[in-house]
């Protein structure tokens, strides 16, 4: 048997696109998940390979010369496929609905291997609000996010391995990790590679990053902490990412707005945009003078803190800056607790919203902050540079 597999969904428009996120892979990224499995192909007796998000088929090379599975939800995908594979074996259906190794004939004995690239639905991909396809699935899988209900859908199938791509901040955001449930109480993660999402042409402006990762079925399952001391390869590099090694602004400087019985107004007239990582730092609004719902309040003695991520959001340009997107804003606090005054100078001197402030305000800084009533452009030039490489050491 020879699979062929479309190239690009081209039978699809965009809304189709988005909602089903029919985002096709590449064939390295394949050749990947291939040397990944394969060792698991060896060791075990007729194992059966599915992809139950099949698409274009770009994974079905892998399944050649080995029992599979293929499903999809998109009636096209399903017929082309079924013009070169076994109809008994392609499925068109929801694979979120009614789980079970039963529904795809697969005995409760054999060694199922899952693999594909499974629809996603990140904030910072083409999903923008209501533009998402609905998720009806069976209600232990639902998750505002579809990929996870994919994870926990291969938990359902009681699968043994598995080996497919999805977004990075799935394990890194202790809050998405907490979501996948059923996933990380009975997989282990083996072995993982990460990528640019801006290999997948079309999944939006921001760049975030995927992985490949290899789960085999463990009863012990994975904690948190497991996954910040896990060492993720970066594909074609010889580099490695820990997310244990980099000190995050969590626990340190406030991110939120204030609740409920919080102080609104700032006694110094000075705001900062809320920011949940380092990709919505870069892209909102930093300081501001006028009170508002998504801001924070900023006072004499945390300014030094906002006055780093102003920092961070102007000097941070690493070239791989796609790797670190989804997680809080980096710091070094040694080096942010030591350069409070240099910090302060600094967005002083470069952020517009200083000079509406008023001079009394304007002096009640410098004084606490040790900042000179008259800047010189060629000392701020060598904070900007000092800072500069405290920022983007951050990552190496
Ligand atoms: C990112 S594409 C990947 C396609 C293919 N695996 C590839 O990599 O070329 C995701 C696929 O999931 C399918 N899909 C989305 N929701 C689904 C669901 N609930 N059940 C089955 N397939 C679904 C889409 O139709 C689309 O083909």
């Amino acid at each position: 048997m020879n699979f062929l597999s479309i190239q690009g969904p081209a039978h699809l428009d965009q809304k189709s696109i988005i909602e089903a996120g029919s985002f096709y892979t590449p064939r390295h990224l394949v050749d990947e998940v291939g040397k990944m499995i394969q060792p698991y192909l060896d060791e075990n007796d007729n194992p059966i390979i599915f992809d139950s998000s099949v698409g274009g088929g770009a994974f079905t090379q892998l399944m050649d010369g080995y029992d599979y599975r293929m499903a999809d939800s998109d009636p096209v995908s399903c017929n082309i496929l079924s013009a070169f594979a076994d109809r008994n074996r392609v499925f068109h259906s929801n694979s979120l609905n009614e789980v079970s190794r039963e529904k795809y004939l697969i005995p409760e004995d054999a060694y199922l291997i899952q693999i594909g690239n499974p629809p996603y639905n990140d904030t910072t991909s083409a999903y923008k609000k209501g533009e998402k396809g609905a998720n009806e699935c069976d209600p232990d899988l639902f998750d505002r996010d579809l990929g996870v209900s994919f994870l926990r859908s291969y938990a359902k199938l009681n699968s043994n391995l598995v080996c497919v791509l999805h977004p990075l901040a799935y394990l890194v955001k202790e809050t998405n990790f907490k979501r996948l449930r059923t996933f990380r109480e009975n997989y282990i993660l083996r072995d993982a590679v990460i990528f640019s999402s801006s290999t997948f042409s079309g999944t939006g402006k921001g760049k975030f990053p995927i992985i490949i990762g290899l789960y085999e079925k463990n009863h012990e399952g994975m904690d948190y902490e497991f996954i910040r001391d896990f060492q993720f390869r970066i594909l074609d590099t010889s580099k490695t990412f820990q997310l244990s090694k980099h000190e995050t602004t969590d626990g340190f400087i406030t991110k939120y707005p204030p609740r409920k019985n919080d102080p609104k107004e700032s006694p110094i007239g000075l705001y900062y945009y809320t920011f949940r990582d380092i990709n919505s730092l870069l892209r909102s609004a930093s300081f501001q003078t006028q009170p508002h719902y998504n801001a924070i309040v900023v006072t004499l003695e945390n300014l030094y803190q906002y006055a780093y991520l102003f920092a961070l959001r102007s000097l941070f340009n690493p070239t791989d800056r796609w790797l670190y997107g989804n997680l809080s804003p980096l710091i070094d606090r040694t080096f942010v607790e030591e350069h409070q005054s240099e910090l302060v100078r600094y967005a002083m001197d470069q952020h517009p919203a200083f000079s509406e402030l008023p001079e009394k305000t304007l002096n009640q800084i410098r004084s606490y902050y040790g900042v000179p009533g008259k800047e010189i452009s060629s000392v701020i030039e060598d904070i900007e540079a000092e800072l500069k490489t405290a920022i983007n050491q951050l990552v190496d």
